[in-house]
């Protein structure tokens, strides 16, 4: 479990001037080196032994559980129950009352062939799948760094790999899990961004790090300017940390499940939802996403 550091580093180093010696594990598809190839039936055994493993976990139970407490809260909450409401939010409302099935994007996982942090992750997200009962179809999963083999296994598995990299910027129209482990903090702003209104952020739920703890870990200043948007929705949003058993800290470290109650973005004034601006990141030196012009 000790390779995310090391494959996360030689996935950005693509950006620019790759070393192909430690390229081999992670190239992606949309460039031109070699690739390692995988055995799918062996991967996808592997995947599934992993899976019959945290099965027995506590901690599935554990974040079964509060993903339960979200989606019940999320029932309860104002906006939610019969009321006159604009258009969006009562489709919103209605999709929730009646149970509709969750989507799922997941996003950054990682080279799940060579990664073990990134395999236990992904056995993690199939059974999340199966407990929120979203169909393994409507699960879209992408990550530059996955080779060709990657992405055979992904549908082997049932999951959608996305074409494109939408560097975070989905926009949410039913109710959504997104999947983001120790992901780059730009794709979780580009993603508050691109669903900044209060009709579409509360039918995001996020499994991924936690806003409080990147910004604890960040100088202020350079993470106000930055990542303006988690910036205003840290004071809004609610973070229930989940637990991490100790064999697994490297997995699933710092996860936090995120959703963005009405009541708390009526706080925000007025003027945020006019226009926002697109994130540019331009003072951001070490940015830790892959960017869509990076790969061509
Ligand atoms: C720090 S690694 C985390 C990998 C794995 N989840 C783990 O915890 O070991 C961040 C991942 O984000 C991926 N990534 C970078 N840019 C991305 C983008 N635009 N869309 C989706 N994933 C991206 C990287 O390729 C990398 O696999």
């Amino acid at each position: 479990m000790s390779g995310t550091v090391d494959e996360w580093k030689v996935a950005r180093r693509r950006k620019g001037a790759a070393r192909k010696s430690k390229l081999v594990q992670v190239s992606s598809g949309s460039t031109c080196c070699q690739e390692e190839k995988i055995n799918i039936d062996k991967t996808v055994k592997r995947i599934r032994e992993i899976v019959s493993e945290i099965r027995c976990e506590e901690v599935l139970k554990d974040w079964r559980e509060q993903l339960s407490v979200v989606r019940s809260e999320v029932l309860l909450r104002p906006e939610n129950k019969d009321s006159e409401e604009p258009t969006v939010l009562l489709e919103t409302s209605r999709d929730v009352r009646s149970g509709q099935r969750l989507e799922c994007v997941c996003y950054g996982l990682g080279t799940f062939s060579s990664s073990v942090s990134a395999r236990y992750q992904l056995a993690m997200l199939l059974l999340l799948l199966e407990s929120e009962q979203i169909p393994l179809k409507d699960c879209s999963v992408y990550d530059p760094a996955f080779s060709h083999g990657e992405k055979d296994v992904l549908r082997e598995l049932g999951l959608t790999v996305l074409t494109e990299n939408e560097e975070g910027k989905h926009l949410t129209t039913k109710p959504t899990l997104f999947y983001l482990m120790h992901c780059g903090k730009a794709l979780y702003n580009n993603l508050l961004w691109k669903n900044w209104s209060k009709e579409h952020l509360p039918l995001i739920t996020i499994i991924g790090n936690s806003f409080s703890g990147m910004m604890d870990r960040t100088i202020e200043r350079e993470f106000k300017r930055d990542y303006g948007y988690i910036t205003q929705a840290v004071s809004v949003c609610e973070e229930r940390q989940l637990p991490c058993p100790s064999r697994l800290t490297d997995v699933f470290s710092d996860t936090a499940v995120i959703t963005f109650p009405n009541s708390g973005l009526v706080r925000l004034p007025q003027s945020t939802w006019m226009v926002p601006p697109e994130p540019q990141y331009q003072h951001c030196p070490d940015l830790e996403i892959i960017q869509k012009d990076a790969q061509s």
